[in-house]
Order: structure tokens, then C-alpha cells, then sequence
């Protein structure tokens, strides 16, 4: 790792005033700092410093891939597939955070986290959560073949979850008022970049490579029918019962109020839940009220621009 800032147990007892004044300098120094280029794609700084590690991140053929673009139902969906690897057994995937069970490769904080290496150290078969756009996955995933879940959000939806997110999650930017935060998004000046180019660039890959590509609104609409699907794709046997137990365990109301589910395991410097929560709302349509009349007349206008050459449709509600 690079120059590491090493901020030690953000929660732990009693520091000096020294210690107190050389973390929050630390915590300023890592926080709410400006997204840097990589390869066209704005990331957070400390990944972009750290981007050797992970382009050259070594992936097992028996990985698991879930991709998504952010706030798109990642932590749902791995929840759902970590229940399915434990033939729905609860009590395993409540013996730890959903961020360590389904590891972030690309994440590195120095001092705080570090993917590549949390995945280094975790036996096999692993689950790995990533948010970079196609272009961007490390080589080794394509070469080992790994079986992909991609799950993809209405763009709508998408941004309010983010702006949201933005707030709570400290890694980012300021996101600005909700309206300089959409110009951002449709301008794809946020993390992980254009979700235009997300969803369209991973669509794309499902040509040539096994891909699941889900929608979030589906798994809203009939979540027992994605399930099925997932179960499917991964060749897993899930019986009746075990389908009601993933099903009832990565509801909403349920995910909500697991703290190995919710991200409350989370420092706070990090994730503030005080500010919004990570459990949110959980719902297709929440956009309306957020979007204004204007707003949402631009925002159409030039998502028919961007997305025209692509066959992906997304429902916008359901
Ligand atoms: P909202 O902010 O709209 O509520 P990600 O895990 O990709 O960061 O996505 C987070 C979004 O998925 C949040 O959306 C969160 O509430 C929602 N989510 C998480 N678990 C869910 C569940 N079991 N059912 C429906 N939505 C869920």
C-alpha cells in the first residue's frame, strides 16, 4: 500500500488530545476529497493512487462476481447470494458484516480498508462486489471466466439513492444541492463514473461472457421468480423452504434492521446513518418526489439521447 494514514480504531477509548487532533487531520485527509481520473472514470483518490493493486487483482475461476453501478441493489442481491452459498442458513451470514462477507475489491482507504487484500486472505469459493464499469474489471475476471451477476437500477432512482448516499458515505465529494448533485450524475462527474456507460457497457459484456444481468425493479416486482433465476445461474438447489427463509431474511424490513446487513457495523466517520440511513426506502419510484416537473422533462430528453443506440429498457416504476 502507499503512503498509509493509519487512523487505528476510529471507536476506541480515550485518546490524548494529540491523538484526537492527528485524527481528525487523518479523517480530513481521507474524507470528501475530490474524485481523481482514472482511464476516463472518476474514482475515489485513494483508489486511484492504490489502482495497481487493483488491475492486477487476481481472480479464481470459482468467484463470484456481483457488479453493479452504486445504489443499484448490490448489498440485496449479495445478501440473497450469500444466503443461497449457506443453503439458506441464517445464523452463518449473520456471523458477520455484509462488507466483509461480499468484500469491496476496488475499495482502499489506507489505514481503513483494502479489498484486494481482505479478498487475498478469504478461502474459496469468494463472493467479490465491485462497482468499476466493465472496461475497467481487472483482466483476470475475463481470463478465469467467472461467473458475473450484474444488477442494474432505473437511472431515476439511482440518483436519488446516490445523492442520499453522498451525504452519508464521507469517501465522496460534497454532493451539493440536489440539483447541482443531477447535473453531476447526467454529466457522469460522480464515483464510478456515467451510469449510462455502466449499464449499457455491462449489457454489452453479456454477449460474449456469462453474465446475469437483473433489474432491481424486477426483484422488487417478484422476488421469488429472481431467485429462481439466481438459483439457476449459479446451478445451486434451493428447496421450497429454503427459498422462504432467503426470501423473508433479504426483505427490506428484515435487511433493515440486521446490523450484519444495514452497514451500522460501519465506522461512523465513514458511513453516518445519522445523516440518512443506508436502509433507506427500498422502493421503485421514490424519484417523484424528488425530480421537478422541469428537472425531469431535461432529464428524459437526454437520457433518450444517451441511451438511444442501446436495447436495455428500464421501468422507471412498477
Ligand atoms: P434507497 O436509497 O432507494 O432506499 P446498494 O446496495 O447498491 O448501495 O443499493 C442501496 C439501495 O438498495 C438503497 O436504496 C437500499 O435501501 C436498497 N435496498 C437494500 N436492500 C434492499 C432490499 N432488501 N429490498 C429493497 N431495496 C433494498
Amino acid at each position: 500500500m502507499g503512503s498509509g494514514i493509519h487512523l487505528g480504531d476510529p471507536q476506541s477509548c480515550c485518546p490524548t488530545e494529540t491523538e484526537k487532533g492527528s485524527r481528525m487531520e487523518a479523517k480530513e485527509s481521507v474524507f470528501r476529497r475530490k474524485l481523481v481520473d482514472v482511464h476516463g472514470v472518476p474514482l475515489f483518490w485513494s483508489i486511484a493512487e492504490e489502482w495497481g493493486q487493483v488491475e492486477t487483482f487476481q481472480a479464481k475461476p470459482d468467484d463470484l462476481l456481483i457488479a453493479t453501478y452504486p445504489k443499484s441493489g448490490t448489498t440485496w442481491v449479495s445478501e440473497i447470494v450469500d444466503m443461497i452459498y449457506n443453503d439458506g442458513n441464517v445464523e452463518k451470514c449473520k456471523q458477520d458484516a455484509i462488507f466483509n462477507r461480499v468484500p469491496f475489491m476496488e475499495l482502499i482507504i489506507p489505514g481503513m480498508s483494502n479489498g484486494v487484500a481482505k479478498l487475498g486472505n478469504m478461502p474459496s469459493p469468494r463472493l467479490v462486489k465491485t462497482h468499476l464499469p466493465a472496461q475497467l474489471l481487472p483482466k483476470s475476471f475475463w481470463e478465469s471466466d467467472c461467473k458475473i451477476i450484474y444488477v442494474a437500477r432505473n437511472a431515476k432512482d439511482v440518483v436519488v439513492s446516490y445523492y442520499h448516499f453522498y451525504k452519508m458515505a464521507k469517501m465522496h465529494p460534497e454532493p451539493g444541492n440536489w440539483d447541482e448533485f443531477l447535473e453531476k450524475f447526467v454529466a457522469g462527474e460522480v464515483a464510478f463514473g456515467s451510469w449510462y456507460d455502466h449499464v449499457k457497457g455491462w449489457w454489452e459484456k453479456k454477449k460474449s461472457h456469462p453474465i446475469l444481468y437483473l433489474f432491481y425493479e424486477d426483484m422488487k416486482e417478484d422476488p421469488k421468480r429472481e431467485l429462481q433465476k439466481l438459483a439457476q445461474f449459479l446451478e445451486k438447489e434451493v428447496t421450497e423452504e429454503e427459498a422462504n427463509r432467503i426470501l423473508h431474511h433479504t426483505s427490506f424490513e428484515e435487511m433493515q434492521k440486521n446490523p450484519t446487513s444495514n452497514y451500522k457495523m460501519m465506522p461512523t466517520a465513514e458511513m453516518d446513518h445519522s445523516v440518512s440511513p443506508f436502509m433507506r426506502k427500498g422502493i421503485a419510484g421514490d424519484w417523484k418526489n424528488y425530480f421537478t416537473v422541469a428537472q425531469n422533462e431535461k432529464f428524459d430528453k437526454d437520457y433518450v439521447d444517451k441511451m438511444k443506440e442501446s436495447t436495455l429498457l428500464f421501468r422507471m416504476e412498477i
